[in-house]
């Protein structure tokens, strides 16, 4: 069936999808960030293939994410794919794709892939560590802006709305002290400025607390962990029928190791080991799609794995929903009353 398709020429309207026809009302709307490249790509390609979704392609580079959506059509002419700009370390931007993408729509599933790694220090246009931001803490807004819309497709079809979050093996070097939640989560990831609730965590996203890109990298990813299970806590009731999954897309030779020469070195070393990067957005999609997957469950690939202690710790879980909370409410991006614990 044919859906709708990206404007052959997409550079006459580089911030805008062109939508031809009219959606199948069978078509469910899934997002993907970080969508221009590597699993990201991948996986819109795979959920193209699948048929049945309207794939909405978010991307920083709007320019590469037309190409990418292109690149795919050309492949599935019959998909149903569209871009639009989204900078994850720009919360103004974050809101505006929310509102001007998304607007009302229903939507099936997230998946937050974008991510960076080992960047050096930066912070962003809202003050806070680059890593954590973009790995983190824009996820946990986009999602809470796009709540209504993802509740809006559960009660629309009766099926869970997903939130994916491309986490990685590296949450399981994440630095926490041994007080677990009442000490300290993840030492690299967060703001060191903001210290919240009874267990008194904080992070340091300073370079003079110790601040260091691994760890940064590790930290964000535990962050992923942790959010996708209290997520559903929160979220998956049937008064939501929102729930989270965590996945390790595998060890896959991207455009992720630009930063850093050795990881690229070694990914030269062990290229025939490593996941495609086919299979790996095979793995992510399939996340957001397959009834089968488990509600705030870890998926190393297509198999459901303990996450490491801390990424369990309902605690840390907890601990860490109410920081995020603190930090997007506090710093007036999160309007709304809300409860912080
Ligand atoms: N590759 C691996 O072995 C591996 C292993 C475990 C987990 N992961 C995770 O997989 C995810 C995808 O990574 P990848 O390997 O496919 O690397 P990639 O090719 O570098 O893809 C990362 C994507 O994130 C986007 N991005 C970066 N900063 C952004 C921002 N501020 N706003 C919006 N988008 C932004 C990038 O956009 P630009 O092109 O504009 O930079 C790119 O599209 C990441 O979350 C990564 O942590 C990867």
């Amino acid at each position: 069936m044919r859906l709708a398709r990206l404007s052959p020429l997409p550079l006459v309207l580089p911030l805008l999808c062109v939508v031809a026809g009219v959606a199948s009302t069978a078509s469910k709307l899934i997002i993907v960030t970080g969508a221009n490249s590597g699993i990201g790509k991948e996986c819109c390609r795979h959920l193209a293939a699948l048929g049945g979704y309207r794939v909405m392609m978010a991307c920083r580079n709007v320019t590469a994410g037309h190409e990418a959506a292109n690149d795919i059509l050309r492949q599935h002419p019959d998909a149903c794919v569209e871009c639009h700009p989204l900078d994850l370390a720009s919360f103004s931007s974050v809101r505006s794709f929310a509102k001007s993408a998304v607007g009302g729509r229903a939507v099936s599933a997230v998946i937050h892939n974008a991510g960076v790694m080992a960047v050096p220090y930066r912070t962003t246009v809202d003050g806070h560590e680059l890593t954590f931001q973009v790995n983190h803490l824009a996820q946990f807004f986009l999602t809470e802006l796009l709540l209504p819309n993802l509740r809006r497709a559960y009660r629309d079809t009766g099926e869970l709305s997903r939130v994916v979050i491309v986490a990685s093996g590296a949450h399981r070097w994440a630095s926490t002290n041994n007080q677990g939640a009442a000490g300290g989560l993840a030492r690299g990831a967060g703001a060191a400025q903001h210290e919240v609730g009874a267990g008194g965590i904080s992070y340091a996203t300073e370079m003079s607390r110790g601040w260091g890109k691994w760890q940064a990298y590790a930290g964000s990813k535990l962050c992923n962990v942790l959010y996708a299970a209290e997520l559903t806590r929160r979220y998956g009731g049937e008064d939501s029928g929102v729930v989270g999954v965590a996945v390790r897309p595998g060890t896959v030779r991207t455009a992720i190791a630009r930063h850093s020469p050795l990881l690229r070195f070694i990914f030269t070393l062990v290229q025939p080991f490593l996941t495609s990067v086919e299979k790996a957005g095979e793995v992510v999609s399939n996340a957001a799609v397959d009834p089968y997957v488990a509600a705030g469950a870890y998926y190393d690939k297509d198999v459901r794995t303990p996450a490491s202690a801390a990424g369990q710790d309902m605690e840390l879980q907890a601990a860490l929903w109410a920081v995020t909370m603190n930090i997007l409410v506090s710093g007036g991006d999160l309007q709304r009353a809300v409860d912080l614990g």
